[in-house]
C-alpha cells in the first residue's frame, strides 16, 4: 500500500469507527455547537435559489437537512459522507423530519457523481480530509454546472483555535501517544494555509477564489464540557479506549485548563475559519 492509499484507509477507517461514533453519539450537542456556522451557509444558499445543492462530508446531516427545508419543493439538497453510521443518522434525521434530502455513504474524492448536475456546493467543516485534495475538488468540480458555486466553511490554524487544542495541550504529559497535529495532510487544520486552498482550488478547476477570515461566537453548556472533551478530538479518540483510571486522571488534568472559556453556565470561545467562496471554471 503506497503512503497515500494509507492516509485515505485511515481517515475511511476513522469516521467509520471511533470518530464517526463520538460524532454520532455528540451529534445533538455538535449541531448546537456549530449552529452559527451552519447558518451562515443556509443563508449563502438562500442568497442564490440553486436547484440542486451538494453538501460535502455532510456528517450526521443537519447542514444537508437545513439547506433542504429551505429549498423546498424549489430543489433539492443531498449529502455525502465516507462514514457509514454518520449517513445512518443522517438518513433516520431525514425519515423522521419527512424531508426529501438525499444521502450518500461514498468517498467524495472518487464518487462518480451525475456529472455537471450541481448548482451550488457547501460544506461545514467536511473538506479537510481527503488524501489528495486537487483530485477531491477536480470530482467535485465535474460534479458542478459551469459557473457554479462552492461555498466552505473550514478552520483556520491550531494557533488561531486555541479552544480546540485546549484538551490535547493539558493531556500531553499524561498521554505520550498524542498524535501531532498535521496541516499538511488530511485533518481539522488541513486548511489553515489560505495560499495552500487557493492552490488546491485553483488546480482543481475553480475560479475566482476569495478566503475570507472570519471569527464565529461558539457557545457549550458547561455541564456538557467534560462529555465534549473526552468524546471527540485526539484525547477523546484516546479516551474512548481507555480505563477508567486514566480517564479520570485526564479529566483532573484537563478541565481546568477550560477555566479561562467558562462563564458561569456557558463555555464560551471563538471559531477561528475561512469562508471560502470559488466559481466551477469553464470545463
Ligand atoms: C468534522 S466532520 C463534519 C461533519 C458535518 N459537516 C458537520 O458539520 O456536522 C467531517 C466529516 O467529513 C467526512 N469525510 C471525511 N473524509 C471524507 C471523504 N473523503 N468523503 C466524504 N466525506 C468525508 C467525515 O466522515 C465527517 O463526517
Amino acid at each position: 500500500m503506497d503512503v497515500t492509499n494509507e492516509t485515505k484507509e485511515e481517515q475511511r477507517k476513522l469516521w467509520n469507527n471511533l470518530a464517526g461514533r463520538a460524532w454520532v453519539e455528540a451529534q445533538e450537542s455538535l449541531d448546537r455547537l456549530f449552529k452559527p456556522v451552519e447558518d451562515l451557509l443556509v443563508e449563502s444558499v438562500g442568497a442564490k435559489s440553486p436547484r440542486q445543492v451538494l453538501d460535502v462530508g455532510c456528517g450526521t446531516g443537519s447542514t444537508t437537512l437545513a439547506v433542504a427545508r429551505l429549498l423546498g419543493a424549489k430543489g433539492r439538497c443531498i449529502g455525502i459522507d465516507i462514514s457509514e453510521p454518520m449517513i445512518a443518522a443522517a438518513q433516520a434525521r431525514a425519515e423522521r423530519d419527512r424531508s426529501p434530502a438525499r444521502f450518500i455513504c461514498a468517498d467524495a474524492q472518487t464518487y462518480a457523481f451525475e456529472p455537471a448536475a450541481v448548482d451550488m456546493i457547501v460544506s461545514r467543516f467536511g473538506v479537510m480530509f481527503f488524501d489528495d485534495p486537487v483530485a477531491a475538488f477536480a470530482n467535485l468540480r465535474r460534479a458542478a454546472r459551469d459557473e457554479a458555486e462552492l461555498r466552505l466553511i473550514t478552520w483556520r490554524s491550531a494557533a488561531e483555535n486555541p479552544f480546540m487544542t485546549t484538551a490535547e495541550r493539558a493531556a500531553a504529559p499524561l498521554l505520550p501517544n498524542l498524535p501531532v497535529r498535521r496541516t499538511d495532510g488530511p485533518g481539522q487544520f488541513a486548511f489553515a494555509d489560505g495560499q495552500r486552498v487557493s492552490n488546491i482550488l485553483s488546480d482543481s478547476g475553480w475560479t475566482e477564489i476569495v478566503l475570507a477570515p472570519i471569527d464565529i461566537a461558539c457557545t457549550l453548556p458547561e455541564k456538557q464540557l467534560i462529555r465534549y472533551f473526552t468524546q471527540l478530538g485526539p484525547v477523546g479518540m484516546i479516551l474512548q479506549e481507555s480505563d477508567d483510571r486514566t480517564r479520570a486522571q485526564i479529566i483532573e488534568a484537563v478541565r481546568p485548563a477550560f477555566d479561562s472559556y467558562v462563564h458561569g453556565a456557558e463555555v464560551r470561545f471563538t471559531a477561528g475559519c475561512w469562508t471560502v467562496t470559488a466559481r466551477a471554471g469553464s470545463a
